[in-house]
């Protein structure tokens, strides 16, 4: 497992962008749990934030493609509207203990 972030630099309802490895990341807390994907859209393969560390919608509910539009799930990653619906974004194995988040890639 590789350190992510320590859990207070993920507060809740908000998103965050990681490179590790040369893999683009990010994460979103939501309900105090941590989920983390690849910053990959699954239509176009280009990263999703429209700013850095923005990646969800204005009402901080799901994950948002800024080139197109589409919104995804966060809880699974799945796209529910927009070109890649029926898709999901690509989960990344993550767990949170006292020291923070850490990511098996
Ligand atoms: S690249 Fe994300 S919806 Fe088109």
């Amino acid at each position: 497992m590789k350190f992510l972030c320590t859990g207070a630099d993920l507060g809740e309802a908000a998103s965050r962008g990681f490179e590790i490895d040369g893999k683009r990341l990010f994460a979103v807390r939501r309900a105090g749990r941590a989920y983390v994907y690849l910053n990959r859209c699954p239509h176009r393969g280009v990263g999703l934030e429209w700013q850095p560390d923005q990646f969800l919608d204005p009402s901080n509910s799901l994950i948002q493609c800024a080139t197109h539009g589409a919104l995804f799930l966060i809880e699974n990653g799945e796209c529910v509207t927009g070109p890649c619906a029926g898709q999901f974004l690509a989960v990344i194995d993550c767990r949170e203990d006292a020291r923070g988040l850490w990511v098996d890639i």
